[in-house]
């Protein structure tokens, strides 16, 4: 979709719908009280009948109003005008695509004018609304034969902000939340394939892509043989149970000054994950193509900042591999050595990310980062500890934390700190090894961060767990492209260049 900001009167512009928010109670905001005065009253004449309190989710269309150019004004509700907030402003927008969309809109004009929820700036509410609206219109329906496309999509969205002065932060706005909503619909859009289609090799090659198109991104990609050399024995061990080969997917984008130490992104590439020799039960399993939404993510977002062109280093490393059961594959209670020379005793073959991500991070060393995050579906505990609102996070790091944990709250895709104390460590005790794959029932989102700090003690790292967040189950199933946005904001604030 085609996004532009404007300031000036958009009474005047002719449009065939132009949106102003309204508040519960009938409370107009800037932007409505000043179509109601070009129009002479109309809007509060309608308001004064009835037909639309204002509360959330309400939309009401006005046709042919005296003083207004554009065909149709929608009046969007928004709720209690105390409780507005950026949550709530995405949701009016997506309810405003919606209706758009099936009306067969081709475009639209959004009037802003003095609607500021209490959370909120003009940059977050216009990147929102880019956002939001590129969230309502996503579908995933290229593998259907005949898919259902809306005869005419929305095309052009106009939106116009208060004043003159505000157009330059719109415009950095629009940019920002367009590249935002590009990465995120990568992530969904690779992670919504099936694992069939999706293959270690394929995820290699989407990179490959996106390294040329880009023109600043360059990718290597290494295969088994030279994994071998490196000593990846954990990750190794995984792909031995699958006729796919894995591959090592290293992606650099070196938008900052030449020695500046990098921010490097790590992302579980698990592209189907059946639980290995320890075989998941059958329900919902098609949900497993999901297992490589963490590399998706790192995808997403070197493509977003790589677009914005942002002032920084970033390097994207994603382990791919499937988790199969196979004569060769891993068996319960098999030892393998890791990369870093730690040992690991395999005690559940499922419990895979761990074993292809410790020596993706040891190998992350070899950039010498200023940060390390890595990004997996790794633990159905953890969803079972936060639900699917929030991914979990677990650091070593108390600023970088900080950091995390604030840009998930102001890009509406957040996070939660759990502990990495000490205590949990000794769950992981293995009688034969360096340590267990697995750390037994209690807190196991935490024993599997456990985990992974034992490769990451040279670096400042964190762990996001996004099991519960990357993809929604039941009738909307589909990849959320979470936590792009997360990321993304985190870097945009690392160069100073987001609220
Ligand atoms: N990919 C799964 C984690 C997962 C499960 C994500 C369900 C989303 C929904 C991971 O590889 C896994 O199987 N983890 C095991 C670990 C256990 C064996 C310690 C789990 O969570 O059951
Ligand atoms: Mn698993
Ligand atoms: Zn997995």
């Amino acid at each position: 979709m085609q996004f532009s900001a404007k300031s000036g009167e958009p009474q005047k512009k002719k449009t065939s719908c132009l949106v102003v928010p309204i508040f519960s109670k009938r409370k107009l905001s800037a932007a409505a009280a000043n179509l109601d005065e070009s129009s002479g009253g109309q809007i509060s004449h309608v308001l004064g009948r009835g037909d639309i309190e204002g509360d959330e989710g309400q939309l009401l269309l006005l046709y042919a109003l005296p003083g207004i150019a554009a065909d149709r004004v929608m009046l969007l509700g928004c709720g209690e005008i105390d409780e507005f907030c950026a949550e709530k402003w995405r949701k009016a927008v997506a309810a405003a695509i919606a209706y758009l969309q099936q009306s067969h809109s081709t475009e639209a004009v959004f009037s802003l004018a003095g609607i500021a929820p209490k959370d909120s700036s003009t940059y977050r509410l216009v990147r929102d609304l880019v956002t939001a609206a590129e969230e309502a219109v996503y579908r995933f329906d290229e593998l259907k034969s005949d898919p259902k496309k809306p005869r005419r999509p929305l095309k052009r969205i106009t939106l116009y902000v208060a004043s003159r002065d505000d157009l330059p932060i719109a415009e950095r706005a629009l940019t920002h939340g367009s590249a935002i909503a590009s990465g995120t619909g990568l992530a969904k859009d690779l992670s919504n394939l099936p694992g069939n289609l999706c293959t270690p090799t394929y995820l290699a090659k989407r990179a490959q892509t996106l390294g040329k198109d880009s023109g600043n991104i360059q990718v290597k990609v290494l295969d088994e043989k030279e994994m071998k050399k490196l000593g990846m024995g954990a990750l190794l061990s995984v792909s031995r149970g699958s006729r796919q080969p894995a591959k090592l997917i290293v992606m650099e984008y070196r938008g900052g000054k030449k020695n500046e130490q990098p921010v490097v992104l790590v992302g579980k590439g698990l592209t189907f994950d059946a639980g290995g020799i320890s075989i998941k039960p059958a329900a919902a399993m098609d949900e497993m193509k999901y297992d490589m939404c963490g590399g998706a993510s790192v995808l997403g977002t070197l493509s977003a900042c790589a677009r914005l062109g942002l002032p920084l280093n970033l390097i994207g490393v994603v382990p791919a591999s499937e988790n199969l059961p196979d004569g060769d594959a891993n068996k319960p209670g098999d030892i393998v050595t890791s990369m870093s020379g730690q040992t690991i005793e395999i005690l559940n073959t499922d419990a895979e990310g761990r074993l292809i991500l410790c020596d993706a991070l040891t190998y992350s060393e070899r950039f010498k980062p200023a940060v390390v995050i890595d990004i997996a579906t790794l633990t159905g505990a953890c969803v079972i500890a936060l639900g699917r609102h929030a991914s979990g996070l677990i650091s070593n790091d108390d600023e970088l934390s900080e950091k995390l944990l604030e840009a998930g709250t102001s890009s509406g895709d957040r996070t939660w700190r759990l502990p990495l104390w000490e205590d949990y460590q000794t769950q992981l005790d293995s009688n034969f090894a360096d340590m267990a794959n697995i750390g037994g029932r209690e807190a196991g989102a935490i024993t599997a961060g456990c985990f992974l700090s034992r490769f990451t003690k040279k670096m400042k790292w964190a762990h996001l767990d996004i099991a519960g967040i990357a993809w929604l189950a039941g009738e909307n199933k589909g990849a959320t492209g979470r936590p792009v946005p997360m990321l993304t904001q985190y870097l945009l604030q690392r160069c100073k260049l987001a609220d």
